[in-house]
């Protein structure tokens, strides 16, 4: 599987304020919105490019654009705060979503809800969470990708664990991570040490769907 880590200093910095406990809400999601459009800004690093004339005042530049805007598919709840980065970036992607969380006490994930093209063949996806501890949830969404056909699949996440990354490794999935780090490994409730706590209630507070 291929990983880029984006280790830019300002990738660095916005990651730090994210761990950092004392960051309330806002300032937690200031700093992922910065670090998640870095994030984007480098997955898309080999999307295909059309050319075409470009008339500038002086004369005719090589123009380019995307061939085909990747289609960005955010793992609800957390991964919602990826979306204004990606569609900053590319402003003309669409948007699928997929709901899932993980039980707290089993730690696996639990879909409920789906909402994706039924057709993903030929179509790059970017899939956007924050955080990949044990793998189970990114896995299990990549997989409805690939029963769409996708093939073309990489996964954007801010802080990965090493337990998360060799699941997807081994898992054969066609994907291929961004990432800001890669954290050693998961406490006894499977959160990512050192990580930065639960992504979702960082960003929007308790959860409060029974699940
Ligand atoms: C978090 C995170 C991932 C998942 C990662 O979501 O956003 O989706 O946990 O854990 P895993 O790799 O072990 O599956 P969570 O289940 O806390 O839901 P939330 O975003 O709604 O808070
Ligand atoms: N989900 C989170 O939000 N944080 C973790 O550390 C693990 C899973």
């Amino acid at each position: 599987m291929r990983i880029s880590i984006v280790d830019h200093p300002l990738a660095q910095a916005r990651l730090t304020l994210m761990r950092d406990e004392r960051s309330e809400n806002a300032a937690f999601r200031a700093a992922a919105s910065d670090l998640g459009t870095m994030l984007i800004y480098e997955a898309s690093r080999d999307l295909p490019l059309e050319h075409f004339p470009t008339q500038t005042p002086v004369a005719v530049a090589d123009g380019a654009r995307l061939k085909q805007p990747p289609i960005i598919v955010p793992i609800i709840r957390a991964g919602l705060s990826m979306i204004e980065p990606a569609l900053s970036m590319i402003p003309d992607a669409q948007v699928g979503f997929i709901g899932m969380a993980r039980n707290e006490e089993t730690h696996e994930p639990v879909p409920y809800l789906e909402a994706l093209p039924e057709d993903l063949s030929g179509q790059p996806v970017f899939i956007v969470d924050p955080m990949l501890a044990t793998g189970g949830s990114l896995l299990h969404s990549i997989q409805l990708l690939v029963d769409r056909g996708a093939t073309d699949i990489t996964a954007v996440c801010m802080v990965s664990a090493q337990p998360g990354v060799d699941a997807l490794a081994n898992s054969g999935l066609p994907v291929k991570l961004v990432t800001a780090v890669i954290d050693p490994g998961l406490d006894d409730n499977s959160y990512i040490v050192p990580g930065l706590g639960d992504a979702g209630d960082r960003m929007y507070g308790p959860r409060n769907i029974d699940l």
